[in-house]
């Protein structure tokens, strides 16, 4: 595997591993890797040829009370598994490559980028639309993968790169599970024994509306019935919603581009997940 830091490094990578004709695919990511992170490495070897993995924690992303400083970092960790995954090249860009001095224009996407995680978190998907579209232009991949984990992130690149009329293929991938349901997350190792035990009841949440859904229970009984659930397990329910998938519009009418989506407090934890709505 390849690893590049600075821009030089990242140029040279990137122009051997073109050498043999394949594509590059770009994996985004903030490291603390986990199998979540590594599907995607392999999709992006099976859709362009070469996987390219970015390991920046992203600044403009976290808001000042959030967990920029102690988001887990691990860098010979995430190089083994990385490594392991077959990834081509790993790509820790530092902070001045991507904010160079003077840094002045940002990426302000609305349409999907409003409400849920736009209006918990001011300014999150502004600091993501922005680094994606920097870590674009400096890697210029054939395509960029991202998790559905993140339903909403990858509705707004989605936008951004239509928009935009960027010169990159985006592409989604699923969400990947821990045997009892549970969406993987850098976050989950945050969570107590017992929270732990309790988290995958978001995932069965969202099997249960879903087939209360295709039951015939009217779309605001059943989200009222999971929300129910949920705060009976100890949960703080953020929102617990049916969207259109790509607008992120909420919706009462269950069609194949339909969402469920969620977000949820457990102790000092919040959990995000979705499935499709049928
Ligand atoms: P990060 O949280 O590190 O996630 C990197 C990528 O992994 C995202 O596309 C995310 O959706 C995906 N991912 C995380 N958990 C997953 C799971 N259980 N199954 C499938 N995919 C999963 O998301 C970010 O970083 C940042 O916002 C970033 C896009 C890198 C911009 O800074």
């Amino acid at each position: 595997m390849l690893i590049a830091r600075t821009r030089e490094e990242l140029a040279q990578s990137l122009a051997a591993l073109r050498a043999d004709g394949a594509g590059v695919a770009l994996v985004p990511t903030m490291g603390a890797l986990h199998d979540g992170h590594l599907s995607l490495v392999a999709q992006a070897r099976a859709v362009c040829g070469h996987a390219c993995a970015s390991i920046f924690v992203n600044p403009t992303q976290f808001a000042p009370h959030e967990d920029f400083s102690r988001y887990p970092r691990d860098e010979a960790g995430d190089l083994a598994k990385l490594r392991a995954a077959g990834c081509d090249l790993a790509w820790l860009p530092g902070v001045a490559d991507i904010y160079p001095a003077g840094d002045a224009t940002v990426i302000e996407v609305t349409g999907p980028a409003q409400g849920w995680e736009g209006d918990r978190r001011p300014g999150h998907f502004r600091g993501v639309a922005t680094v994606v579209a920097k870590l674009c232009g400096l890697a210029r991949p054939d395509a960029a993968v991202f998790g559905e984990k993140d339903w909403q992130q990858l509705q707004v690149i989605r936008r951004m790169v239509g928009d935009l009329l960027l010169p990159v293929r985006v592409i989604g991938a699923p969400v990947v599970r821990e045997s009892d349901g549970l969406a993987m997350s850098s976050r989950n190792r945050y969570l107590t024994p017992g929270e732990r035990s309790i988290a995958p009841v978001v995932h069965a949440t969202l099997a249960g509306v879903r087939a209360a859904l295709a039951r015939g229970v009217a779309a605001g009984d059943a989200l009222a019935d999971g929300e129910a659930a949920l705060a009976g397990h100890g949960f703080s329910v953020d929102y617990l919603a049916l969207v259109d998938g790509p607008t992120l519009l909420e919706t009462k009418v269950v069609t194949p581009a339909a969402r469920l989506i969620v977000a949820a407090k457990l102790g000092a934890v919040r959990l995000l997940d979705n499935i499709a709505a049928t």
